[in-house]
């Protein structure tokens, strides 16, 4: 934080620099034909947690995973008959296609805030398209801007609100949609997730029917359906300072001792965001139906875990 913002102009020297960046598990904001994006590479849990941290949001969505074409995609997503035709029709272009996970991925849990999809995205942006190559890995991506504020279409937008909070900016001029990806889920009946910068006629088309638009409140973004997503079988105690001996403790810091998990021995709490959803599905599976968690401060990264926590805590339905 408070360190230089280096703005790197989109050739070959400024794609290197971004590329090394990312394998260092830094932030690059990039050029996409949407909107610029905030990438950091989407295998390494604590770069995508500085995602987090860096727009300050305050909590944790799911981000969309940005490959280079479709043959990178089907590694990390499986696609039905219809994904596939959606993808043959509309990639590279301004189209999210969340689709089933697959287990061997190899991605950050955190990129799909635990959930068994992923959100999946070839931009035909010619920048995106160079870094992504460049690259040569999934970058997990959502606007560059800090929560709550609008999508930046132009990097000195990015600057405006990020300065100083990311590694890079690749400054690849304006985008030329403006307006972000429109998502459809393909797991079931194809879904409308998101209107976007890709008219729903134009998908319909390709589809040869119409899509299913998901009830408000029915899509993963919303907290009702991450509650429901996100409970772990065993119930889940907050804030605890001493644990029963029938809990298991998912630890988080120095005092936490004797836990089995601790999020971050050392405090961290980036550290912590990455490990988070590992770790709550392996508490799951090691305590015997109870889980206690130690406090976790609500300042920075700690507000977005701490809202992850609450909704495992919360009462089932
Ligand atoms: O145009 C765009 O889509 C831009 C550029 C950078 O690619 N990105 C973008 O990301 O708008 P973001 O983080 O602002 O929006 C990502 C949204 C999430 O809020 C969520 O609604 C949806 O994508 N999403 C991603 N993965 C999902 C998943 N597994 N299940 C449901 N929704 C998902
Ligand atoms: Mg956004």
């Amino acid at each position: 934080m408070g360190s230089v913002t280096e703005r790197l102009d989109p050739f070959s020297d400024g794609l290197d620099r971004a590329a090394d960046l990312l394998q260092q598990g830094r932030l690059v904001a990039f050029p996409t034909e949407t909107v610029y994006g905030l990438g950091a590479d989407a295998r390494q849990g604590a770069a995508v947690a500085r995602i987090f941290e860096a727009k300050g949001r305050p909590r944790f969505n799911p981000l969309i995973v940005h490959v280079a074409d479709l043959d990178t995609a089907l590694r990390y997503g499986r696609f039905d008959t219809d994904a596939l035709a959606l993808a043959d029709a509309f990639w590279p272009g301004p189209l999210t296609l969340v689709v089933p996970l697959r287990p061997d991925a190899g991605l950050s849990p955190l990129v799909s805030a635990g959930l068994e999809t992923v959100g999946l995205r070839v931009p035909r942006g010619d920048v995106a398209q160079a870094l992504l190559h460049r690259f040569d890995g999934p970058i997990a991506a959502p606007s560059a801007n800090p929560s709550g504020k609008i999508s930046p279409t132009q990097a000195e937008h990015v600057l405006e609100g990020l300065d100083g909070r990311i590694a890079a900016v690749l400054a690849g001029g304006a985008a030329e949609v403006g307006l972000e990806s429109t998502i459809i889920g393909c797991f079931d009946h194809p879904r409308l997730l998101r209107p976007g910068g890709l008219p729903t006629e134009a998908i319909e088309a390709a589809l040869g029917r119409p899509l299913a638009h998901a009830p408000v409140g029915e899509t993963p973004n919303a907290p009702g359906q991450l509650a429901s997503h996100y409970a772990p079988d065993a119930s889940v105690r907050l804030n605890a300072e001493v644990v029963a001996p029938d809990e298991f403790l998912l630890g988080f810091g120095p005092d936490a001792t004797g836990a089995a998990l601790n999020l971050s021995v050392s405090g961290d709490l980036v550290e912590a965001a990455a490990n988070l959803f590992d770790y709550l599905r392996r508490a799951d599976l090691l305590a015997r139906g109870r889980i206690a968690v130690s406090p976790i401060p609500e300042t920075g990264l700690g507000r977005a875990i701490n809202d992850r926590l609450t909704r495992a805590a919360a009462p089932r339905p």
